[in-house]
């Protein structure tokens, strides 16, 4: 007998105290591994969802366009966003797609309730225009809301501009939509890269980017301890410090510790941090001998040998 899916759902995680979310509601997110994907869901298959609305203007219309675009007619919308962050422009946003909005705000938030009309207005522009791309300057798929989704990371481009030629089975943690692990694989004598990101957009978009039957791809949480990989020879990062928009300098941390007990003794970690990042204490607890490759324009970056 085919599974049931429920009709009521949320997007990210809004607030608890905010918004009531069904026990069963489906749960979507791009950052969650194991959650489905709203792009996925046929029109008018749900009669509720609440979406916690992110913050950059593109994907935040593309998302609530969305949401509006798996809403069937008369179905709830509750959005909703801090007010810095997005907030403030939520009413306006989902006023544009046609709908009329009743607005409360609490806790620095505003949230917004819609019910969905008959028609709505530009969702199918608003899903083009925040959907996947290739970036021009990047010449390279990816989509707003990932990572530095139209430029390359200045911290990156420090770590391109001094890498080793790699040797053996390496990973690439938080890899984004590929830039580091495309310049990687440049090497001959790389035989397998993992690429690894939280974020399926990333992924997707790295799967388009890299066509090496070296390269193996996965949406996955770094900071679950489970190993992913074992005995690699190297790894290359460029480890993420916030979290939900929030500084968290202990995610970076966290990302020194899965690279060591991904490597073999003798495996070696090249990084780039920004200068500020409390990385040093952590690599020599982690690590048996750490190289200082320099600083600049405020980068640091280490190699990091088991
Ligand atoms: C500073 S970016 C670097 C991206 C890419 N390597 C580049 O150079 O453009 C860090 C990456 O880590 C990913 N990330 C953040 N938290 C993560 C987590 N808990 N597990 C896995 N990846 C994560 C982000 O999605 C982002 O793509």
């Amino acid at each position: 007998m085919a599974e049931q899916l429920g009709t009521e759902g949320v997007y990210g995680s809004p607030l608890r105290e905010l918004a009531d979310v069904a026990p069963g509601a489906r749960r979507f997110s791009p950052l969650t591994p194991g959650a489905e994907a709203l792009e996925d869901l046929a029109d008018a298959s749900l009669t509720r969802i609440v979406v916690a609305a992110p913050p950059g203007a593109v994907e935040h219309r593309y998302v609530l366009a969305q949401a509006l675009r798996v809403l069937a007619p008369g179905g709830e919308l509750i959005a909703l966003a801090p007010k810095d962050k997005s907030g403030s422009r939520l009413r306006k946003t989902l006023e544009s797609l046609g709908c009329s909005v009743e607005e409360t705000a609490r806790r620095h938030h505003r949230i917004c309730q819609v019910r969905r009309p008959q028609a709505c207005d530009g969702l199918a522009e608003a899903i083009a225009e925040g959907g996947p791309r290739i970036a021009p300057n990047l010449g390279l798929w990816s989509q707003p809301g990932v990572f530095s989704w139209d430029r390359l990371d200045p911290g990156s481009a420090q770590l391109l501009a001094t890498l080793p030629d790699f040797v053996g089975r390496g990973a690439d943690l938080g890899c984004g939509v590929g830039v580091l692990a495309r310049a990687v694989l440049k090497s001959p004598n790389v035989t397998s890269l993992a690429l690894v990101d939280i974020d399926r957009r990333a992924i997707a978009a790295a799967r388009r980017n890299i066509d090496d039957p070296r390269a193996s791809f996965a949406q996955a949480d770094l900071r679950e301890p489970a190993p992913l990989l074992t005995d690699l020879n190297f790894v290359i990062m460029n480890p993420p410090f916030h979290d939900a928009g929030a500084e968290d300098r202990r995610l970076g941390q966290t990302f020194i510790r899965r690279a060591a007990a991904m490597l073999k003794k003798g495996g070696t970690c090249r990084l780039v941090a920004n200068i500020g990042m409390p990385y040093e204490a952590i690599l020599a607890e982690c690590f048996k001998t750490v190289t200082p490759l320099g600083q600049r324009q405020g980068y640091k970056l280490f190699e990091a040998r088991k």
